[in-house]
C-alpha cells in the first residue's frame, strides 16, 4: 500500500507531539518518590476510599450517565446550579469537549507560552489552530493575549494559577480579559490547582461564570482531592455551553466508583483543608530552602515550584534531573513547555520535601 493510500487521519493530528505524563520510575531504585505529577502527598480522604470500596456491587450496572448525585454534591459545596455543572474523565475530557464543540477546521484557540500542554493537543484533535500569547515573567499577559485574537478566535485556554510555572493572575486581570474579548469567544478558566490558593485577590471563576455569558471554568478531583487515578473533573457553565458538552460527551464518561469517592472527597472539607495546610507549609519551606542554594525558585501559589538552573554543563536542569533521579528523587522536567532550563518540583511528604533539598545541595555542591 502506498503512504498515499493509507488511512489517514484529519489534518493536525500529526502535528500533535503526544502528552508525556511525569515519570514514576527511576532505573535501579525499587521505590522511587514522585514528585512529577502535582499529586498530593496526604493521599484521597479515607471516607473517599470507603466510598469507593462500597461502589463495588454497583459494577454491574451503567453508571448515572447525568452523573447527578455528584453534581449535586458539587453544588452543595461550592453553591452553584448543578444543572449548570458537566462532569468529566478528568478535567482533560472537558478541555477536549470544549475545543471539539467549539473549533471548526482553522479555528484559533489561544494558550501562553508556558500553558498546559492539553490546550495545543485537543486544539489540534478538533482541527483547531494553536495560538500562542507571550507570557511576562512566566505569568499570563492580558494584553499579549488580547494580541492574539483574531476573527478566527474561538477559544482562549488559560490555567489559573498556571501549571507548571505555578503563577496566577488577580482576579480584576481575568475580569479585564474577558471584558475585551470578543462575546463569541470563549474563554476557559483551568482552576485545576484553585484550593490550593491564598490570595484574597484570586477568584477560580466561579464569579465570572455566574455573571458572563462566555466564561467556563474547570476543576479536577486528581490535585488535593488526591482521586487522579479515577479520572473525574467538572465545568462550571453558561447552559448553553452546558448544553453542547451534554450533546458531544460520552454518554457514561464518569463511573460510579468515581463519582461515588468524588462525593465524599468533596464532603471531607477537613481533609482538603489538612491538604491545604501542609502545602501552605511545604511550599514556603522548599522556596526558601532552595532559594538559599542559590537556584532561583518562581513564586508558585500552586502545589508545586519551578526550579530554574543555569545553562551550564554539569548544572543544568538536564544534569539535575540525573542527579536526583539516581537517588531515586522524580521530579518533572518540562522541555515541551519551552522551559528546558528548569525542573518542576511537587510539594510532597515531609520526608520527601527534606530529601529533595538535601540532594539539591549535593548537586549544587558537587557541580
Ligand atoms: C492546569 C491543568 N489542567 C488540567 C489538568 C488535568 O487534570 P485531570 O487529571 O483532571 O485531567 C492538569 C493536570 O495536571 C493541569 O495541570
Amino acid at each position: 500500500m502506498s503512504v498515499a493510500q493509507r488511512p489517514q487521519p484529519r489534518p493536525g493530528v500529526l502535528a500533535i507531539e503526544a502528552y508525556v505524563p511525569g515519570k514514576s520510575t527511576a532505573p535501579g531504585i525499587a521505590r522511587p518518590i514522585k514528585l512529577s505529577s502535582n499529586e498530593t502527598p496526604l493521599g484521597p480522604s479515607p471516607k473517599a476510599i470507603a466510598a469507593y470500596h462500597a461502589a463495588a456491587d454497583q459494577l454491574p450496572h451503567y453508571p448515572d450517565g447525568t452523573a447527578r448525585p455528584l453534581r449535586e454534591a458539587i453544588g452543595r459545596a461550592f453553591g452553584l446550579d448543578p444543572t449548570r455543572i458537566v462532569c468529566g474523565a478528568g478535567s482533560d475530557d472537558l478541555l477536549y469537549l470544549l475545543a471539539r464543540g467549539y473549533l471548526v477546521d482553522g479555528d484559533e484557540a489561544i494558550y501562553t507560552t508556558h500553558g498546559f500542554r492539553i490546550y495545543p493537543i485537543a486544539t489540534l484533535s478538533a482541527g483547531g489552530a494553536p495560538v500562542v500569547a507571550a507570557e511576562t515573567n512566566y505569568t499570563a499577559d492580558v494584553d499579549a493575549i488580547l494580541g492574539c485574537v483574531s476573527e478566527r478566535t474561538k477559544l482562549v485556554f488559560l490555567a489559573n494559577p498556571n501549571n507548571p510555572t505555578g503563577t496566577y493572575l488577580p482576579f480584576d486581570e481575568i475580569r479585564r480579559l474577558q471584558r475585551a474579548l470578543p462575546p463569541h469567544v470563549i474563554l476557559v478558566l483551568d482552576a485545576a490547582y484553585a484550593e490550593y490558593v491564598r490570595r484574597n485577590d484570586y477568584e477560580s471563576g466561579i464569579e465570572l461564570v455566574a455573571t458572563s455569558e462566555n466564561v467556563v471554568m474547570c476543576r479536577t478531583f486528581s490535585k488535593i482531592y488526591g482521586l487522579a487515578a479515577l479520572r473525574l473533573g467538572w465545568l462550571y457553565g453558561p447552559a448553553p455551553v452546558v448544553d453542547v458538552l451534554n450533546r458531544i460527551r460520552g454518554p457514561f464518561n464518569v463511573n460510579t466508583p468515581a463519582m461515588a469517592a468524588g462525593i465524599a472527597a468533596i464532603e471531607d472539607t477537613a481533609h482538603v483543608e489538612a491538604g491545604r495546610a501542609h502545602n501552605d507549609r511545604w511550599r514556603a519551606w522548599l522556596t526558601e530552602e532552595i532559594g538559599k542554594l542559590g537556584l532561583e525558585v518562581t513564586p508558585s501559589v500552586a502545589n508545586f515550584v519551578l526550579i530554574h538552573f543555569p545553562e551550564v554543563k554539569g548544572r543544568s536542569a538536564a544534569d539535575a534531573d540525573t542527579f536526583l533521579t539516581k537517588r531515586g528523587l522524580i521530579l518533572r522536567r518540562v522541555v515541551s513547555y519551552q522551559l528546558p532550563h528548569a525542573l518542576r518540583l511537587t510539594v510532597g511528604s515531609e520526608e520527601a520535601n527534606r530529601l529533595v533539598v538535601a540532594a539539591l545541595a549535593d548537586f549544587v555542591g558537587q557541580s
